[in-house]
């Protein structure tokens, strides 16, 4: 019998970057072409038969996404909902979602990535391979914002979490595959320079006991965390719209 599968919305943060635009309102419900932020990882999700959902955020803004999506229902999945007391960095978040994960694959998407290809395939890369990890990557102009993953032949080696000196343009997406030892392994990160449990960390983990596998993206991806990407991520969907399925 295949392992269980469960998707991890992330969705807290104080959004600073977008100033005044999230001075009342959540990062994840601004707009995305014609739907809020948050739909785009919940639609990816439920058009790759994913139907058990942890969302997480803040207390601040939980009501606003109860009230957005409800128990689900109306889209095609059965939520559940987890409240993030302090921002403590993404790994901490997640580590949230480990009674709702247990002994499941975890699907996790950071609430303002949006990307043009299906989830499917990326799914299917870790099957028959119960104890791997899996992540997403992309060739960017600008690796310096992301985690940034030094590869050769065609495996990752390391990654580092905005470095000065980028050893690549591959940055790691806010898409990631888990098995069910992760929480195991974010109960031993430590907090990083910015305070953070840090989700490079976890992957680190995984590249060092060589159980990270990886996805080129083919199709567009973003995040829409700052004023310009927010933008850019409009217009990208403007152009093409996003494949949930
Ligand atoms: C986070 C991760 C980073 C990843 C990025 C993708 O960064 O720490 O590794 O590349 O998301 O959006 P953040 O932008 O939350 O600081």
């Amino acid at each position: 019998m295949s392992m269980p599968v469960r998707g991890v919305i992330l969705a807290g943060g104080k959004g600073t970057r977008l100033g005044e635009l999230t001075r009342v309102t959540n990062k994840h419900l601004l707009p995305i072409g014609e739907f809020p932020m948050v739909y785009h990882p919940l639609k990816k999700m439920v058009g790759a038969g994913i139907t058990d959902i942890l969302l997480v955020s803040g207390t601040e803004h939980m009501g606003d996404f109860v009230e957005l999506f409800g128990s689900g229902k109306d889209f095609g999945c059965r939520l559940t909902y987890r409240v993030q007391d302090e921002a403590g960095g993404i790994a901490q978040a997640l580590g949230l979602a480990e009674l709702f994960c247990k002994e499941a694959r975890s699907i996790v998407i950071l609430g303002d990535n949006i990307f043009a290809d299906p989830l499917a395939n990326f799914l299917s890369l870790t099957s028959g391979r119960p104890n791997d990890a899996a992540v997403m990557i992309k060739q960017v102009p600008d690796p310096g914002r992301y985690g940034v993953a030094e590869l050769s032949g065609g495996r990752i080696l390391s990654i580092e979490e905005k470095p000065l000196k980028p050893k690549s343009d591959w940055a790691v997406a806010g898409i990631y595959s888990y098995p069910p030892d992760v929480f195991e392994v974010i109960r031993t990160l430590k907090p990083s320079g910015r305070g953070e449990l840090e989700i490079t960390d976890v992957n680190n983990h995984y590249v060092g006991s060589g159980r990270l596998v990886s996805w080129e993206m083919t199709g567009y991806w973003t995040d829409a965390g700052t004023l310009s990407s927010l933008h850019h991520a409009n217009d990208l969907v403007r152009r093409e719209p996003p494949r949930f399925s």
